[in-house]
């Protein structure tokens, strides 16, 4: 029978060594928690990097590892230290993450890891060559594995190929400046199909293939020789039920089934009962805008002083590719930040800010999500944006204000949350006023619409929208192909 098979740099687990143990974690980021929904319900394979390298493998444990592996259906690409660092750390995300979210000064453009992701997607795709059928579909994800399609279809050419990116595709007068510019293109033009979270990066995609390749391009198909490659875009769902579902069960548990952070959250919120805490929570991530949020916070405080000691900023940070030295150097600039305004504005009963530095269990996410009265996200630059979307899933009651940024991919099908310019300091105090005061009638009003939004467009039909649009491109191919 035919299988769908995953492609991705990270699995939807990342192991770990200690003490001869081999331990799997949650891989945290949109796409693995995205894709694990649609993977865990259908006949595919998923193919990807396990988290280790093989420096940092014994040979012993090399079973062991596909074994655990195996329970997530999934397959390993093996990568040594030096490709990790040229692939990985290097081109995916020193050139291409910050140029793709348009932080140019960011980008480092150098040609050894431009080797190296060379030689690492061809690992890639050689694996895929290796496990996968003629009638196999193929589904490649995200910036780190943008030469592939073609990589894959030249050994394969009526294999069905279909690829989606998971961040924001550029404009052309930021792709432009990419010194393998062409080269990324006809990597992508592999496909049968291009899928993008939003209508804008479609675009942009379209034009760069149009100025920089010569293409013919018409409406959303492209003819490449005796192919035609559509190009569309699919914005990514949650998996709605799993958060509306544990956050209702959330709400039934007793006092000794809830979590030490539940517990002092609710000590906080009974011991100050107008109190409001604003949440977010990101990876630790320069796109994700955490510096100017603490800064903007400051703002705010300063503007409405009413609203000290009655607001809380939960920030939630998950430690994210920290061998790059701009993550390290965000991370110092968070926590001085961090402990600046704590120290200028702490009272001996408040803190007003709450920063947790690690990756936390689904249930205490449930927690934070339905514990706080304002979901606060400011990205600079995203993709999509999942967090938004999990926020309101687990509103059971419809309350909830969400505030966020008209940056992220999200906003544009969350018209309903308060949208907000993250540069704009004077909106977002303004805004935050707003939300705190928010009549609740007001609140349900909205959620409700965005609720059933989520809930009918979710991971699933994003999937399934995405497979019927590769399959049905495959046909059309077949049959210009004929003509
Ligand atoms: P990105 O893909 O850029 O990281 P998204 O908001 O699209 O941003 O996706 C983040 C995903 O990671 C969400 O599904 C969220 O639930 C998950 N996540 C974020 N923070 C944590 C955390 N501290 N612990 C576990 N999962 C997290
Ligand atoms: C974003 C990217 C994903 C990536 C995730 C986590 O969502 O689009 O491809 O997996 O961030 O980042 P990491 O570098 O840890 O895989």
């Amino acid at each position: 029978m035919a299988k769908t098979i995953i492609i991705s740099n990270r699995l939807p687990v990342q192991l770990q060594i200690s003490n001869g143990t081999i331990s799997a974690i949650p891989s945290v980021g949109g796409l693995a928690t995205g894709m694990k929904s649609v993977h865990s319900g259908g006949d595919s394979l998923w193919i990807g990097w396990s988290g280790l390298t093989d420096e940092e493998t014994p040979e012993e444990l090399e079973s062991q590892i596909d074994d655990a592996l195996a329970e997530h259906g999934s397959s390993k690409v093996k990568l040594t230290q030096k490709e990790v660092d040229g692939f990985y750390y290097g081109f995916s995300n020193r050139t291409v993450w910050p140029l793709f979210h348009y932080f140019l000064e960011y980008s480092e453009f150098e040609w050894e890891s431009w080797e190296i992701y060379k030689s690492v997607n061809q690992k890639f795709a050689d694996a895929i060559l290796d496990k996968a059928d003629n009638d196999d579909v193929i589904w490649v994800h995200d910036y780190q594995l943008m030469l592939v399609p073609q990589m894959v279809r030249e050994k394969r050419p009526n294999v069905s190929i279909g690829f989606f990116l998971h961040i924001p595709f550029p404009s052309f007068e930021i792709f432009r400046t990419l010194p393998w510019r062409k080269e990324i293109l006809s990597g992508l033009l592999g496909s049968d199909l291009i899928g993008f979270h939003t209508y804008d990066y479609e675009r942009h995609f379209l034009s760069s293939v149009r100025r920089l390749l010569g293409l013919e391009v018409s409406f959303n198909d492209i003819y490449l020789d005796d192919r035609v490659i559509k190009v569309d875009s699919f914005p990514m769902g949650i998996d709605y039920k799993k958060f509306n579902e544990a956050a209702r069960e959330h709400a039934q548990r007793d006092e000794s089934q809830k979590s030490e952070l539940q517990k002092r959250l609710d000590t906080h919120k009974e011991s100050t009962p107008d109190a409001k805490f604003f949440l977010s929570i990101d990876r630790l991530d320069y796109t994700k805008g955490i510096a100017k949020r603490l800064n903007a916070f400051e703002y705010f405080l300063n503007k409405y002083p009413q609203y000290k000691e009655k607001v809380r900023l939960i920030i939630l940070a998950v430690p994210s590719r920290s061998n790059v030295p701009q993550y390290q150097l965000l991370k110092k600039e968070i926590d001085e930040l961090v402990g600046r305004i704590n120290g200028e504005l702490s009272t001996v009963s408040w803190t007003p800010i709450w920063y947790f530095y690690r990756s936390m269990p689904f249930d205490n996410l449930i927690d934070l999500y339905t514990t706080c009265d304002i979901a606060w996200l400011t990205p600079i630059r995203d993709g999509m944006n999942l967090v938004a979307k999990e926020y309101i899933a687990t509103r059971t009651d419809k309350t909830g204000v969400l505030i966020l940024s008209e940056m992220a991919g999200s906003a544009n099908e969350m018209n309903e949350s308060l949208l907000i310019n993250p540069n704009n300091f004077e909106q977002i105090a303004d805004t935050l006023d707003r939300a705190i005061n928010m009549p609740k009638e007001e609140q349900q009003q909205r959620n409700s619409v965005l609720q059933k939004r989520l809930e009918r467009y979710n991971v699933e039909k994003w999937a399934n929208d995405f497979m019927n649009s590769l399959l049905n491109q495959k046909e059309k191919d077949r049959t210009y192909i004929s003509r």
